[in-house]
């Protein structure tokens, strides 16, 4: 089976998933759990979404392996040659308050390299996709990211929330920094669309200190692949197999914000 065939498959059960997010309507924070760190839930359709995608996976990839979100995990799985990294809900916090600005973020990493890509956002019925050395695409038409110049730029923040005691500080004192070299700042509470956000010329940039490798594994590829930029703070690659910062934007943004987090570094 080919990647494109996969990806067909993994489109449609995004669009599964994101059906049942909707059907929670304003009902989720009724069923929301706390998780280790601050601030840091999960709802009963994190875990159903979770549960679907796995189960239709190995239904049809036996052999499939998988990294998410609400589970234990191994990295050594990130060198197998079918192993999915899932967000089941990428935007827990706003799919708790009914903010309609959350997404399902699926990639596939074959032998350590990340090859497909996917990020639906059912709010808006918008579905990005990039397969590795093949383009990124929202609703199937190309994108790219914008030529917009740093003064002219809007980048997104993270503001890493299950991180607080140690992150706060150096996020908002980079994120004071930033905004005095760019048009102007925002935070939607989703890494995942921060990333197709890039990819699609919404935005120019995004930076967090700290993501999971769900957060950002089908992201970074949409980025990559619309001919944006992304790596850590420090100009290294980003990683799967462990928490890391992640620095994204077209050529000229990136280059700022890479300026700008070296007083961090
Ligand atoms: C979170 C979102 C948020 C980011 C956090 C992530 P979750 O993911 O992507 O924008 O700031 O660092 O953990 O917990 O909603 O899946
Ligand atoms: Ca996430």
């Amino acid at each position: 089976m080919n990647y494109t065939q996969i990806m067909a498959y993994v489109k449609d059960l995004a669009h599964q998933a994101g059906r049942i997010m909707l059907a929670a309507h304003d009902e989720a924070e009724k069923t929301a759990k706390t998780k280790s760190g601050s601030a840091n839930f999960v709802t009963a359709y994190d875990i159903a979404v979770q549960e679907h995608l796995i189960k239709r996976l190995r239904e049809r990839f036996p052999e499939a392996v998988f990294i998410a979100e609400e589970k234990d995990n191994d990295p050594s799985l990130l060198e197998r040659e079918f192993c999915f990294v899932i967000d089941p809900i990428d935007g827990t916090t706003n799919f708790m308050h009914n903010y309609k600005c959350s997404a399902i973020s699926i990639a596939m990493v074959s032998h350590g390299e990340t090859v497909i890509g996917v990020v639906y956002d059912p709010y808006r019925g918008e579905l990005y996709h990039a397969e590795k050395g093949k383009g990124a695409f929202l609703n199937d038409k190309p994108i790219h990211v914008s030529e917009r110049c740093s003064e002219q730029a809007v980048v997104a923040l993270g503001t890493s929330p299950y991180y607080k005691d140690t992150l706060a500080e150096k996020t908002f004192s980079l994120a004071r920094d930033v905004y005095c070299r760019v048009g102007d700042l925002r935070r939607t509470g989703t890494a995942a669309l921060d990333l197709a956000y890039v990819a699609v010329g919404r935005t120019e940039g995004f930076f967090e200190w700290i993501l999971s490798p769900w957060d950002h594994a089908a992201g970074v590829l949409l980025v990559t692949e619309a001919g944006g930029i992304v790596t850590q703070a420090d100009g290294s690659p980003t990683v799967l197999s462990a928490p890391c910062s992640v620095w994204a934007g077209n050529r000229m943004v990136h280059a700022v914000l890479i300026d700008a987090a070296k007083r961090y570094c």
